[in-house]
């Protein structure tokens, strides 16, 4: 098959288009963040690639801690908006209407509106180029109760908001299950 070279590049998709909470000189804010993921299962520590001029990068420092919360489909044009204007000079919180919560740190603000929030503490900082990567260990998780089918976490139901970067930069949604995780592959396995 032919393949076409792009050179170095960040081109993976897709991406999440998280919502990372802080709290910036005593004020809550939140900015979209995409270059982010799972880093460690136990201690569970997720990973955040951050640039060190973003305000919420001085919360982050402040106060050693921070939220991620994942945003549904419905709320891409507020996704959007918390990534393309700065807590500097606006008040993203009541621009998005967004209800906050707070669990075991009054610094790391919780969105409501999204299905699934993690609560992290900062435990490293390392810089890597343009973006530092910011390592949190999630001290709780929390999910809407109508994100659940008969007690059941429901994909469906969280609707994530998948994020298709640059050079397509698109918001979408996922589709269907085709098949499930760690099982379907065993067909292929030798006896
Ligand atoms: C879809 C999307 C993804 C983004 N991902 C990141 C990211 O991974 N890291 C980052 O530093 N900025 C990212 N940004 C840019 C910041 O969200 C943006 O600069 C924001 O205004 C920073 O807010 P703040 O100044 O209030 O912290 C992203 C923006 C969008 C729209």
């Amino acid at each position: 098959m032919e393949k076409r070279s792009f050179g170095p590049s960040t081109m993976v998709f897709p991406q999440p288009s998280f919502l990372i909470g802080t709290k910036v000189n005593g004020r809550p804010n939140v900015m979209t963040c995409a270059w982010a993921g799972v880093a460690c299962g136990y201690p569970p520590i997720l990973s955040l690639s951050i640039r060190s001029v973003r305000y919420s990068y001085l919360g982050i420092k402040e106060n050693e801690t921070f939220s991620v919360n994942v945003p549904s489909a419905s709320m891409a044009v507020k996704t959007d908006f918390c990534g393309i204007v700065s807590g500097k000079k606006y008040d993203k919180i009541e621009e998005c209407g967004f209800t906050l919560f707070y669990g075991h740190d009054e610094n790391a603000p919780m969105i409501t509106e999204c299905p699934v929030n993690l609560e992290c503490k900062l435990i490293q900082d390392i810089e890597l180029g343009s973006h530092n990567l910011i390592l949190g260990e999630v001290i709780d998780t929390f999910v809407s109760e109508d994100c659940f089918t008969d007690g059941v976490l429901d994909i469906e139901k969280i609707q994530p908001l998948v994020y298709t970067p640059s050079p397509i930069g698109a918001y979408q949604t996922l589709s269907e299950i085709l098949a499930p995780a760690f099982q379907c592959g065993k067909v292929m396995k030798k006896k």
